[in-house]
């Protein structure tokens, strides 16, 4: 019998389970109502009194050390288990709400003029922001003198010496530069809406930026007059800022349109009466526009004899301001999440 103690003591010393399941099993084998430490004792019932003493003590000590071994070893690889899982994490919490972001203001008004010229049979094209002399100045007609050549005004990339040059590289300061890029590949009838980013050396202000965004216009084709313009500006007019709109157009001077207008929308807030947004005038300048020059129908290779078309150019941030009332240009910029989140369901 003592051969039996030692054995089933060495197998509690040297039971190492891998998991809770196991000791259960192992407690079950030994100390079960069928298991061998309880054998032990009913074999114990019957040994010769002179062995009682020290069998006894043997086997105590072989209780006591398998019910500690086994409550400490269920408790180790209870928490192991706890561990795990809660690396996983706790898959019966209830989930945190993903938060939802908007579109920025800026893009909801440009999207929004997109499609109201989409209407008007307009696709959009796009142009490099990195662009030269030639697509943003000489083939839009400027004068060698012009005040846009000069670093002032102009943030030049490479700039091959002070006089003005074909070789000058810069980031584009309107995107009249896409007009002539896309008359470089499309031949007449072309009817496109450009937008995109543009950049001019200004300090940064409440109401000027060195980065702003413009919408470019134009329609190519034969026969296409004045009237068509006025016609589809008053139609954009009406879609982006209420059936009541009405513009009005003033001379105006751009070296690639001819003749050249500035557009004013009448005021949205005072209705035309005059308030301080348009400075008591009733009305709020929203665009440039013109007869495309014959000289930029020149230097993309259209003949100005057979074809004329108009073009159009205005500052989103501008439009989007005079639609939504924001007064301060910076906020577009600043993307605090207080000024876009009221833009949720602008549109
Ligand atoms: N490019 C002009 C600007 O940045 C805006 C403009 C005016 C564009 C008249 C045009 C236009 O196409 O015809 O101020």
């Amino acid at each position: 019998m003592i051969e039996k103690i030692n054995e089933l003591l060495r197998q509690v010393e040297e039971f190492s389970p891998k998991a809770a399941a196991e000791v259960e099993e192992f407690r079950i084998r030994i100390l079960g109502k069928k298991g061998e430490l309880t054998a032990l004792m009913d074999e114990f019932k019957s040994v010769a009194p002179e062995l009682k003493r020290e069998l006894g003590q043997k086997l105590n000590a072989l209780k006591n050390e398998a019910l500690q071994r086994i409550n400490t070893l269920k408790e180790e690889l209870q928490n192991a288990a706890a561990d795990s899982a809660s690396q996983v994490g706790d898959m019966t919490r209830p989930g945190t709400a993903e938060e939802l972001g908007s579109r920025h203001p800026i893009s909801l008004v440009k999207n929004e003029i997109v499609e109201v010229f989409a209407r008007l049979g307009y696709t959009v094209a796009d142009g490099p922001e990195i662009e030269d002399d030639q697509h943003v100045f000489s083939s839009l007609n400027f004068p060698p003198e012009h005040p846009a050549r000069d670093m002032q005004d102009t943030f030049f990339i490479e700039k091959a010496s002070s006089e003005p040059s074909e070789k000058d590289i810069l980031l584009r300061t309107h995107t009249s530069s896409i007009q002539v890029r896309t008359m470089e590949h499309q031949k007449p009838p072309i009817r496109v809406i450009c937008p995109g980013r543009v950049f001019r050396n200004e300090a940064i202000s409440y109401r000027a930026h060195c980065i702003f965004h413009q919408i470019e216009g134009l329609y190519i084709d034969e026969g296409v007059s004045f009237a068509d313009m006025k016609q589809s500006l008053l139609y954009f007019a009406k879609e982006i800022f209420g059936e009541q709109a009405q513009i009005r157009m003033r001379p105006s001077y751009f070296p690639f349109t001819e003749p050249s207008a500035e557009v004013d929308v009448s005021c949205n807030l005072c209705g035309g009466k005059g308030c301080p947004v348009c400075k008591g005038t009733g009305w709020l300048e929203i665009m440039g526009c013109g007869m495309v020059d014959p000289n930029v129908l020149k230097a993309s290779n259209i003949d100005p004899e057979k074809y004329s078309g108009f073009a159009f150019g205005m500052g989103i941030e501008r439009i989007a301001m005079l639609k939504y009332g924001v007064k301060d240009l910076r906020l577009y910029f600043e993307n605090d999440v207080r000024f876009l989140h009221q833009f949720d369901d602008a549109l």
